[in-house]
C-alpha cells in the first residue's frame, strides 16, 4: 500500500509534543513492514534547522484563498533519517517561516485558520501531482482535519487521490481548531458545503469535527481514550459526533522509537545502561543532573522527574501543591522539572526553584537532550494528567527504568500497571496509579513508591527490571494500523466513486 501521513509535526523536523514523535516514527515502522510511506508537513522554520538535506522539486501551486488573494507555494522534499520515507514540505514562508508552529507569547497566531486551511488545500494540490498512487491519506489532529471533507467536496479535482481511503487520528480531543464561520471562506468551497454533516459545528468552523465526520475511519491513540471520548466527560463536545461513526473509532496505543529512546544507546546520557546493569547507570545520570542544576549531590535522595507541556491537561494543579509541601516540610525528595507553556505555571516553578535550589530544579523551555537525561537520571516520573490520550513520557520512563506515577486515565491506564499485592505477586506491576485525583492522592502515590523503594529494595529492583523489559516498541501497533488501512481501502474500493 501507499500511505501518506498528513501532519503538522514530525520529529526531527517540527515538534511541540507527542504528535511529532508519532508522525516521525509510525511512517518508518509501517514502511519497514513493506509499504511505501510518505509524510506531508508545512515547511516551518524549525524544518530548516533540523540539519536534514532538503531538495527542491518542480512542483509549485497557487491557491485562491479568497477573491483576489492567490497564495503561491512550492513543494520541497527530504527523507526521514535512516529511512526511505519521503517528507514532502509545503513551503510558504509567510504562513510557515515563523519562530513557533502555532503561536507566540501573545497566544495562538491569529491566522491559524487561514494557515492550516492553506496547508490542507496545498497538500491535496501537491499530492495529486507527485508520482504516487495514494491508497491511504492518514490525517492527524485538527491541523489536517479538513482534508477528508475537501476531498469529498470535489473528488474529481484531485485525480486518483480522490479514491484514497481517509483516516483521521485524534491525538487530543481538546484541541479542535474551532474558528468563526467566516474562516470557511478560506476553503474556496461553495457555502452549500457548510453543513453539520461536514464543516459546520454550532455555527462555527471546526477542523477536527470536520475530519471526524468526513474520514472513512477514525482512530485515537489508546483503547481506553477511544472509549472515554465517546462520553460527555472526555468528548469535549464531540462525543455525539463520534457516536455517529458507529464502530469506526479504534484505539491503537502509541509506541516508542527505540532508535532514539533506548538507555543503552542514547547519545544524550552521561552513562548508558540497560536492564541488566541499570543501578550504576542511573546513578551516574542522576549525579550529572545534580551537578549541572546545583541540586544536593546524593545518590540516595529520590529524584522525581517531570517533562511536559505546562498545560492544564498535565495536572500541574496537583503537582505544584505537592512540590510546595515537600519544600515546606523539608522532605527528602528532589524535583527535576522541564517544561514550557503556561506563563503562570512557569513563574511558580521558577519561584519554587529559587526558594529551594538544592531540592527543586526547573528548566523552562524546550530541550530535547535534557528530556532524555531526566528520563534516565530520575527514580520516579510523575504524570498525573487529568486526561491523557496516550502519553509517551510514561513509556519512555518505563524504558529508562524510571517508575511512572500516573492517573488512571486514557493511555496512562492502558500502559502503567499499578503496584498492588496482586500485581506484585503475578509480576505485572510497572508503576503507581493515583487512588484519588488530588494533590493528596498524588502525594500518597509518591509515598507508596518511596516506601517500596527504601524498604524493599529487592521488590523495587524487580519492578524497575520489569518496567524496562516491557515491550512498547511500535511493531505491534504498526501491524494494527496496517490492518485498518487494508480494511479501509477494501471498503473504499467496494464503493463506486
Ligand atoms: P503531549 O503530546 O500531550 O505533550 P506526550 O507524553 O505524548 O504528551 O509527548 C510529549 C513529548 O514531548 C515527549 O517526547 C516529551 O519528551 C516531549 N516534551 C514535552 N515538553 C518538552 C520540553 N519542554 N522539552 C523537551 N521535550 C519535551
Ligand atoms: C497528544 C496527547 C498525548 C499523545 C500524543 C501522541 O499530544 O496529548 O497523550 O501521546 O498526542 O499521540
Amino acid at each position: 500500500m501507499n500511505i501518506v501521513y498528513v501532519t503538522s509535526e514530525a520529529v526531527p523536523l517540527a515538534k511541540t509534543g507527542g504528535l511529532a514523535d508519532v508522525c516521525g516514527t509510525l511512517p518508518r515502522e509501517v514502511a519497514a513492514l513493506g509499504h511505501r510511506c510518505a509524510v506531508i508537513l508545512p515547511a516551518f522554520r524549525s524544518v530548516y534547522r533540523a540539519g536534514l538535506k532538503i531538495d527542491t522539486t518542480d512542483i509549485s501551486f497557487a491557491i485562491p484563498m479568497s477573491p483576489g488573494k492567490l497564495v503561491g507555494g512550492r513543494l520541497l522534499r527530504c527523507l526521514l533519517p535512516d529511512s526511505n520515507v519521503v517528507v514532502w514540505l509545503i513551503d510558504q514562508p509567510q504562513y510557515f517561516d515563523r519562530e513557533s508552529l502555532y503561536g507566540d507569547e501573545l497566544g495562538d497566531y491569529r491566522d491559524n485558520a487561514e494557515r492550516f486551511t492553506f496547508f490542507c488545500r496545498a497538500a491535496l494540490a501537491a499530492l495529486s501531482r507527485i508520482e504516487m498512487d495514494v491508497d491511504v491519506l492518514h490525517c492527524n489532529d485538527w491541523q489536517s482535519g479538513l482534508i477528508p471533507a475537501l476531498l469529498q467536496a470535489s473528488p474529481k479535482a484531485f485525480g486518483t487521490l480522490g479514491k484514497a481511503a481517509t483516516l483521521m487520528t485524534i491525538h487530543n480531543m481538546a484541541y479542535q481548531g474551532q474558528f468563526h464561520r467566516d474562516a470557511f471562506g478560506w476553503t474556496g468551497l461553495d457555502w452549500k458545503h457548510f453543513t453539520h454533516e461536514s464543516f459546520e459545528y454550532y455555527g462555527q468552523l471546526n477542523f477536527l469535527k470536520t475530519g471526524i465526520v468526513s474520514a472513512d475511519h477514525v482512530t485515537t491513540v489508546s483503547p481506553r481514550y477511544a472509549m472515554e471520548i465517546c462520553t460527555p466527560q472526555h468528548g469535549c463536545g464531540l462525543d455525539g459526533v463520534l457516536a455517529s461513526k458507529g464502530g469506526r473509532v479504534t484505539g491503537i496505543t502509541n509506541g516508542i522509537d527505540e532508535t532514539v529512546w533506548n538507555p543503552a544507546t542514547d547519545v544524550h546520557l552521561s552513562a548508558n545502561y540497560d536492564a541488566n546493569n541499570w543501578p550504576s547507570g542511573k546513578v551516574a545520570n542522576k549525579r550529572s543532573l545534580q551537578l549541572e542544576f546545583g541540586l544536593e549531590e546524593s545518590a540516595d535522595v529520590p529524584m522525581i522527574g517531570l517533562v511536559g507541556r505546562l498545560a492544564e491537561q498535565k495536572g500541574w494543579d496537583l503537582i505544584l501543591p505537592v512540590i510546595r509541601q515537600h519544600v515546606q516540610e523539608g522532605r527528602p525528595t528532589q524535583w527535576m522539572i522541564l517544561g514550557s507553556g503556561d506563563k503562570q505555571i512557569e513563574a511558580e516553578l521558577t519561584a519554587l526553584a529559587a526558594q529551594a535550589p538544592q531540592q527543586v530544579a526547573a528548566h523552562i523551555g524546550f530541550h530535547d537532550a535534557l528530556a532524555h537525561r531526566i528520563e534516565a537520571g530520575a527514580d520516579l516520573f510523575v504524570m498525573p494528567s487529568h486526561y491523557e490520550p496516550c502519553g509517551l513520557n510514561q513509556l519512555y520512563s518505563l524504558r529508562y527504568g524510571t517508575i511512572p506515577i500516573v492517573t488512571a486515565t486514557g493511555g496512562l491506564a492502558d500502559t502503567v500497571v499499578d503496584t498492588t499485592s496482586e500485581t506484585l505477586s503475578n509480576e505485572t506491576a510497572t508503576g503507581f496509579q493515583l487512588r484519588e485525583v488530588s494533590p493528596r492522592g498524588l502525594d500518597e502515590a509518591i509515598g507508596r513508591a518511596l516506601k517500596l523503594r527504601y524498604h524493599d529494595q529487592k521488590i523495587w529492583n524487580n519492578l524497575v527490571q520489569r518496567a524496562m523489559d516491557a515491550d512498547w516498541s511500535w511493531r505491534k501497533s504498526a501491524y494494527q494500523y496496517v490492518e485498518l488501512y487494508d480494511n479501509a481501502v477494501s471498503l473504499k474500493r467496494g464503493k463506486p466513486l
